[in-house]
């Protein structure tokens, strides 16, 4: 098999705080082998480590124990290689749209353009709406043309259009070789867009189930194959507040 474009190698995550609350583990020994191409999602419950995940894949968070590499290389910082979106949009808000984007490159206002904002480019933050906003943040992401997109739940809390117009976006985007690795709550989404899923426990996590989408793209949820792994995955799940 071909060298992995990311790889987390026997990784774990402790923090300590000064709270009292003593140590938190997030991540045990976690071992995972993502391909250039696949489409990574990641499902698991809240504050079990999804966040703290994509964080060392990034280079933002460095493991406690343990090795992240991106191309056979130890990641030791960020990199535009790899783009990432945050929970949050996390713009800056005396920019406008457009400077907020040309501050990840000058590749930006294409982007903006791809996620129909050219008309709002002079906007501030202040003035869009949130489905607005995550794309601006979408778009400064993709301005570097990275290989790899950390996506942290970026289409949560969107209407159901925005969501599945920006989903079509990111399907694009992946079919465009962009490696794709998405936190998500919604088992829809991921049967919409991954190739895999992978389902984490409670904290501290571990990958309880990696599971390979063998099936077609365009999806239609619709269908009994999807309907099968739609129920597989809640079967799965039980039990366990995602
Ligand atoms: N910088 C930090 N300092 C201390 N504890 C932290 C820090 N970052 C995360 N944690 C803790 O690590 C655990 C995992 O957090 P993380 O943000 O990775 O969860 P998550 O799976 O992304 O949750 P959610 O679905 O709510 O976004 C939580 O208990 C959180 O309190
Ligand atoms: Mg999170």
């Amino acid at each position: 098999m071909a060298r992995p474009v990311l790889q987390l190698e026997n990784v774990s995550k402790k923090f300590n705080d000064g709270d009292g609350r003593g140590t938190i583990v997030a991540l045990q020994n976690m071992d995972l082998a993502i391909q250039e191409g696949e489409f990574v999602t990641i499902i698991g419950p809240s504050g079990c480590g999804k966040t703290t995940m994509l964080r060392i894949m990034a280079g933002l968070t460095a493991p406690s124990s343990g090795r992240c590499l991106y191309k056979g290389k130890e990641v030791s910082g960020p990199s535009l290689e790899r783009g990432y979106v945050f929970q949050d949009p996390r713009l800056f808000p005396w920019l406008t749209v457009l400077d907020n984007v040309r501050l990840a490159g000058n590749k930006g206002e294409r982007f903006l353009a791809k996620m129909h904002l050219s008309e709002f480019k002079n906007a501030f933050p202040h003035e869009l709406s949130g489905g607005m906003a995550k794309r601006v943040a979408l778009a400064r992401a993709l301005a570097p043309e990275p290989d790899v997109l950390l996506l942290d739940e970026p289409l949560t809390n969107l209407d159901l259009s925005t969501r599945s117009s920006l989903q079509k976006e990111l399907h694009n985007i992946w079919q465009q070789g962009v490696t794709c690795i998405l936190v998500t709550h919604d088992i829809d989404e991921a049967l919409t867009l991954g190739t895999r899923l992978i389902l984490l426990s409670q904290r501290p996590a571990v990958i309880q189930h990696d599971i390979v989408f063998d099936l077609p793209f365009p999806r239609n949820l619709k269908s009994e194959e999807c309907q099968h792994w739609r129920q597989k995955i809640v079967d799965l799940t039980m039990g366990v507040a995602y």
